[in-house]
């Protein structure tokens, strides 16, 4: 493993699959009826949130508190940044606090490479969402949610996606979510195809390591997940489609399209959804949609990440024991 985590890209497969491996073990510590490792006792972890955000910022919260660490949250709302402080001011006051990991969700893509290269801090870098460039944990946790689902939980470790047809949909163009599973899904042998209105898919794509279609009929028969993706207007400076009806009417997955998935197919959501634009209340709330899930699962993959990054030589799940003698 690295020292920080920037990029799916920069995972190999064997790292990938030790991530989902050891967040199996987290989510086992989820059952128990008391929820806390002693791991990452007397480390000091910072969330430093730039941008909005409701389940990532929660969720790495819940983790670093189920692993004992003292957790210490930064919004940028609120704080001397609007007054008009540097991510490098920011940076050294963490510094002068002794940080030991930084999860940083900001608006400029690039800013969290920045913070790890630097040499400004000493601390871990884990990026939580960086402009329309990475999320590394949400395709660590989505990758973590198929393979529960779609390989199953019992032969699921060591066993990674190879084959698995992931269709993903929508704002591909404005979407670190996006790129993150491209390169993950692609690391794990899955199968990706993007799929989305021309004007909403980046340059270049043709040199992703997926395929392209604009046509969500034809190509959700063949899908064994299909992710919807939220149309973020708040990195729009433009017109990218004539109306939202007309983007549901092609785009959106309602009850009539989910019938066209095979059977045993799951639909999946990074959240926020925004019910009745990509996704109708109807699909939202059925069995198949893994949302909610995902959200779960997120709290075991970022236990699984800070503890990897930060944490001892010790078997994850393995102090609990000791204390308990
Ligand atoms: C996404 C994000 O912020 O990149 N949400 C998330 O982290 N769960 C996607 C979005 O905002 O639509």
């Amino acid at each position: 493993m690295q020292r920080h985590l920037i990029s799916a890209a920069d995972l190999s497969r064997d790292d990938a699959v030790l991530i989902l491996d050891t967040a199996e073990e987290m989510a086992r510590v989820a059952d128990r009826p008391i929820k806390k490792l002693p791991t990452l006792r007397g480390r000091t972890v910072v969330n430093l949130f730039f941008e909005d955000s409701t389940r990532t910022r929660i969720s790495f919260e819940a983790a670093e508190k189920r692993l004992s660490a003292d957790v210490i949250n930064f919004s940028a709302k609120g704080s001397s940044v609007s007054k008009g402080e540097s991510l490098k001011d920011t940076a050294q006051t963490l510094e002068a606090m002794g940080v030991d990991a930084v999860v940083i969700r900001h608006g400029a893509s690039g800013a969290p490479y920045r913070l790890a290269t630097s040499g400004w801090i000493d601390a871990a870098v884990i990026n939580a969402g960086d402009g329309t460039h990475q999320h590394p944990t949400q395709a660590l946790l989505d990758a973590f949610t198929m393979r529960r689902r779609l390989v199953g939980r019992d032969t699921g470790l060591g066993q990674d996606l190879a084959g698995r047809r992931v269709t993903i949909v929508g704002d591909v163009l404005h979407s670190r979510v996006a790129r993150s599973n491209v390169d993950l899904l692609h690391t794990l042998g899955a199968e990706v195809t993007l799929v989305a209105p021309p004007t909403l898919l980046p340059v270049g794509v043709e040199s992703w390591p997926c395929a392209v279609s604009y046509d969500l009929d034809s190509t959700l028969p063949k899908s064994d997940a299909v992710m919807m993706l939220r149309v973020q207007r708040e990195r729009m400076n433009a017109a990218f489609f004539p109306t939202e009806r007309e983007y549901s009417r092609r785009y959106g997955l309602d009850g009539d399209r989910m019938a066209k998935l095979p059977e045993h197919a799951i639909v999946m959501h990074p959240g926020p959804m925004v019910r009745g634009m990509e996704i109708t209340a109807e699909v939202a709330d059925s069995d198949r949609c893994t949302a909610v899930e995902q959200v779960a699962n997120g709290v075991s993959i970022r236990m699984a990440v800070l503890y990897l990054l930060l944490g001892g030589n010790e078997p994850a799940a393995a102090p609990i024991r000791t204390e308990e003698k």
